[in-house]
């Protein structure tokens, strides 16, 4: 890969920081967006901007038309069998929200179990919390070990007949951790349970093909897959989608409202109340066809030797823990500089240009586990080099040199 020419399509790794070239490695938090993708967006503003599924005249025909491309882009990307069964969200936790919600109001009652994992990110735990209260149902958690892997003898024993759902992520955004996910999802549809996949983490480093994982659901955003801010997805099989009352009552998910009683629209407009996000939408097709032309074999290639060259390099400074030894990890590498508050790591590193994310990630269970407060974290993306994370070491020994 010609990371030179690659770095080029992405405008702000030209910018300084704190008077130093930006060395970006919260990739995690959020990718930054190729030139193509913020024209994609700045097009539509420019030449097309109309509410989309509501107009006759020509400009919202053609937002319509684009808009619905992104479905069609989406469906390929995930290889799902239908268009339907993508809905539009505003990111991977409405995402989650809405299926939580809505699957719970189908299928779960008082007494029903739900399963999460304990390294989930919040947005994958504290939508079942809601829910589990709501219905009157009980938030199974199964355990991982010290490597950060996932206990799977205890899943088996958690599973059964009043298990409702299980929900899990893919890959940890606070360890990094590579989830067997075709493993759980065959021993939760052995029991007739439905899995639903927080991709979150995922989808930026691997081809995501639904059919063959078989997931029932599969939740992502945008804007960790170098798309903008603001457009997420959830693919759910049709068979639950159909089965699922709305999430949001608004404009464009009914049929007729009437003050008699309302019918709704069929899927997937059912779940998309309101005007979406097209803007973010169209830049999400461009952020695809992007990753598209550069491959996932490429993508996963780069950034596994990042993460191997970037482990070796850390444990080298001395004094470090890593957090969470998978034997397969994707993204993202926790740390801590031992006896020293991330906070303070963080703030170093950023007054040498160096983004990084520090704290406990939004996985405040994976914290409770290793019994700290937080973590650094760096995360990777496809224009991550290895001079970057060079500086990163040089820079984290001298933060080593000011703070031990
Ligand atoms: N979930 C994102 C992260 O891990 C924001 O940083």
């Amino acid at each position: 890969m010609n990371l030179t020419n690659l770095r080029k399509d992405f405008p702000i790794l030209n910018e300084k920081v704190n008077n130093k070239p930006l060395v970006y490695l919260d990739n995690a938090a959020t990718t930054q967006k190729p030139l193509c993708v913020i024209e994609a967006m700045s097009n539509y503003y420019l030449h097309l901007n109309s509410n989309v599924h509501r107009g006759v005249h020509t400009l919202s025909q053609q937002a319509t038309t684009e808009f619905e491309h992104v479905r069609k882009s989406v469906q390929t990307f995930l290889n799902s069998k239908e268009q339907e069964e993508i809905i539009f969200t505003r990111g991977t936790t409405e995402s989650i929200n809405l299926v939580a919600s809505s699957f719970s109001e189908a299928f779960i009652k008082e007494g029903d179990e739900i399963i999460v994992s304990e390294l989930e990110h919040h947005s994958n735990i504290v939508p079942w919390q809601i829910i589990a209260q709501r219905k009157k149902a009980i938030l199974r958690v199964i355990p991982f070990n010290d490597n950060g892997e996932l206990d799977l003898n205890v899943y088996k024993t958690l599973l059964n007949e009043k298990t409702k759902i299980v929900s899990v992520a893919h890959v940890s955004n606070a360890l990094g951790t590579v989830n067997p996910i075709k493993e759980i999802i065959t021993l939760a549809h052995n029991k007739n349970i439905p899995v639903l996949i927080d991709g979150a983490q995922g989808v930026p480093h691997y081809k995501i093909d639904v059919q063959d994982l078989d997931c029932d659901f599969y939740c992502f955003s945008g804007h960790k897959l170098y798309a903008p801010m603001g457009v997420g997805i959830v693919y759910g099989k049709r068979k639950f989608l159909e089965a699922m009352p709305p999430y949001h009552g608004g404009g464009e998910m009914i049929k007729e409202v009437r003050f008699s009683g309302t019918t709704f629209n069929e899927i997937p407009y059912k779940f998309e109340a309101g005007t979406p996000s097209v803007a973010d939408v169209l830049g999400l097709k461009a952020a695809i066809d992007y990753v598209n032309s550069i491959g996932f074999e490429t993508i996963q290639k780069h950034e596994d030797e990042l993460m191997q060259y970037t482990t070796k390099k850390l444990l080298e400074v001395g004094d470090i823990t890593i957090y969470g030894n998978a034997k397969q990890k994707a993204g993202s590498l926790s740390f801590n500089l031992n006896g020293v508050h991330p906070f303070d790591v963080g703030t170093l590193l950023d007054q040498l240009g160096i983004a990084i994310r520090t704290g406990h990630h939004c996985a405040q269970p994976v914290m409770q586990h290793y019994d700290i407060v937080g973590t650094a974290r760096v995360s990777f993306a496809i224009y991550t080099t290895k001079e970057e994370i060079d500086y990163f070491i040089e820079s984290l020994k001298r933060v080593k040199q000011i703070l031990l």
